[in-house]
């Protein structure tokens, strides 16, 4: 029997677009399978890093993000992977702007995000939607509340 990764690869190949979807929903216990088999300690290990992705020293936790996998399949309430989110972080508390703005936040993870690391030297955030995508869920009321007890 052909491992995860290949059917998975066959499936993504050689099909519509609707049915590869149907397939993974319909076989997530495999899709996820084969997400961790091509991320994973199978595939990888410290000697397959690639040197570029590793930075030349550690000023904070921001720059491990190399040790981990950033994948839309590990994205949760950001539109973003963790590689991304870590080195806007890093921008962010390197350059110290005094304002940021921020334009499109969606749920508000990025808010949060731009927020804290602007919280660790005083910095202030602005941010602007015009509430394009998905406005149920992107609900201001939520990301104030959140940033407050976050004491953001
Ligand atoms: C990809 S999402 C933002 C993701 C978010 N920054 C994050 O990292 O989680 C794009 C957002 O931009 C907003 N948007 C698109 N065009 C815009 C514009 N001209 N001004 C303000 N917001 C805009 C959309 O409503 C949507 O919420």
């Amino acid at each position: 029997m052909k491992n995860p990764i290949s059917k998975l690869h066959n499936i993504v190949n050689g099909g519509l677009r609707k049915a590869k979807l149907r397939f993974m929903g319909s076989n997530l216990d495999l899709a996820v399978e084969a997400l961790r088999l091509y991320n994973g300690a199978v595939r990888l290990n410290l000697g397959t890093l690639n040197p570029s992705n590793v930075p030349q020293r550690i000023n904070g936790f921001h720059d491990l993000a190399f040790l981990f996998a950033s994948h839309q399949a590990n994205r949760g309430v950001i539109a973003q992977d963790f590689d991304e989110a870590s080195y806007l972080w890093s921008v962010i508390v390197s350059r110290r702007p005094r304002q940021i703005l921020e334009i499109g936040r969606w749920l508000g993870g990025s808010t949060v995000l731009f927020s804290a690391a602007a919280a660790t030297y005083g910095g202030n955030v602005s941010s602007v939607d015009l509430k394009l995508k998905a406005p149920a869920y992107a609900d201001d009321k939520l990301i104030v509340e959140l940033l407050s007890r976050l004491q953001l």
